[in-house]
């Protein structure tokens, strides 16, 4: 089950093999370093110039046959002549709009039952992010192995195409699903922190449909799952904090996966902002993933996408929930209710001195495919200040 030699930057974990060829490769053709997100290295790291790292989430493509697959829910006079084509165009406007330093995808990439030959679905729905020479990584949802793939096949698919940061599983232990694996993110080259991962992203298969006869419905993140994300995120944090330059407080971690975990439902339109216009649709047991998030101590926001008509973030615990809202054309959605991209961007801190430090506030906002592109829903979802930082003694030093 382990992915032996996979592209993946794990906590205390040198740099794979495979890795450092793909590297080699891609500085042949002398593109990959041109990306001002990610350093000549190929490592994520937060840009120079401005402190900022920038993802664009893509939930929901659900692409199948490209330009023989038509769109689902749009109003009567657009059906004619739209296709998965049109999910490519806005993976193209988005991207330009944004200039992301990594796309993530989290899941129902493609709609396995749809389509001929899971491989190439995967490989045009990606496309757009590969040709701008962006780094991007990749879930699983429900719907990606109901074709010619098996959730083992498309998840190697995504680790092996090019540009991808996807990995397979933690190499040397047993775990339930496909896609469980962590990406880190660097300080900015050049500073105290530019060895240090200062911003972590989680990535997990959340699964597809229950397999226990008792319980109906949509898989759950399981318990094998949970144990390697907190010793994951504990090893993070004790590298982040016990050694130097000694960090006061653990990196912020982000978390990514496809089905809601049943705590989505903690809201309701006062406390959140976006809209919810169908149910959650997340396992009908709680398998406890939030406890284990919250438990950590390190995560600020998970993403997750399943639920095409609800694009809200409502905070719980301290953890922004949010969702990305439907983008792919294919997918079902709400007639003249623009499909829609999450992005989220973290902020460094620089010090008085003007050196550029660990995070200090993560925002995001929602890019419409409309004919402005328009951009909705802005907020601040965490801020270094208000339940990061720990007081301050009257005396200055820290408590
Ligand atoms: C799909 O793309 C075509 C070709 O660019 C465009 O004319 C049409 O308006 C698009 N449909 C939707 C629903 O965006
Ligand atoms: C959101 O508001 C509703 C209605 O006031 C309340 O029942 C619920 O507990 C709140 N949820 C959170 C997470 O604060």
């Amino acid at each position: 089950m382990g992915g032996g030699g996979l592209r993946r930057r794990g906590a205390d974990r040198p740099v794979p093999l495979a890795l450092l060829l793909v590297l080699v490769a891609a500085a042949g053709k002398g593109k990959q370093g041109a990306h001002a997100g990610s350093s000549s290295s190929g490592r994520l790291q937060f840009r120079r110039d401005s402190g900022t790292f920038k993802v664009v989430q893509v939930a929901d493509m659900h692409y199948a046959d490209g330009r023989t697959t038509g769109c689902e829910d749009v109003p009567p006079s657009q059906v004619a002549g739209c296709s998965d084509l049109n999910t490519t165009a806005f993976l193209y406007r988005v991207f330009r709009a944004e200039d992301p330093d990594l796309v993530i995808f989290t899941g129902d990439n493609i709609y396995g039952a749809d389509s001929t030959d899971a491989a190439k679905s995967m490989d045009a729905a990606i496309a757009p992010a590969i040709d701008m020479k962006l780094p991007w990584a990749a879930v699983i949802g429900n719907h990606d192995q109901e074709g010619t793939l098996s959730r083992e096949g498309v998840m190697r698919h995504l680790v092996g195409m090019k540009n991808s940061l996807s990995g397979l599983n933690p190499e040397g232990v047993e775990i339930d699903g496909y896609g469980n694996y962590n990406l880190e993110v660097s300080g900015v080259e050049g500073t105290s922190l530019a060895e240090k991962s200062v911003l972590n992203l989680y990535f997990l298969d959340s699964g597809d449909y229950s397999t226990v006869p008792s319980i109906k419905g949509y898989g759950w993140i399981k318990a094998s799952q949970q144990v390697w994300f907190q010793q994951t995120s504990s090893s993070l944090q004790r590298k982040y904090m016990n050694e130097n330059p000694k960090q006061k407080e653990p990196a912020p971690g982000l978390v990514f996966f496809h089905i809601p975990l049943p705590e989505f439902s903690s809201f309701t339109a006062v406390n959140f902002t976006g809209v919810k216009q169908e149910g959650i649709s997340s396992a009908s047991i709680n398998s406890g993933f939030f406890a284990s998030m919250v438990e950590a101590g390190d995560v600020r926001a998970a993403f997750i996408g399943h639920d095409h008509i609800n694009d809200f973030c409502g905070k719980l615990s301290g953890i922004q929930l949010c969702y990305a809202g439907g983008f792919g054309y294919h997918a079902y959605g709400k007639a003249g209710w623009s499909r829609r991209a999450r992005v989220v961007s973290v902020q460094l801190e620089k010090t008085y001195n003007g050196e550029w430090r660990g995070v200090k506030s993560i925002k995001t906002w929602k890019r419409l495919d409309d004919p402005h592109l328009s951009t909705i829903d802005s907020e601040v979802l965490w801020n270094r200040g208000s339940n990061g930082r720990r007081k301050k003694n009257p005396d200055g030093s820290n408590s």
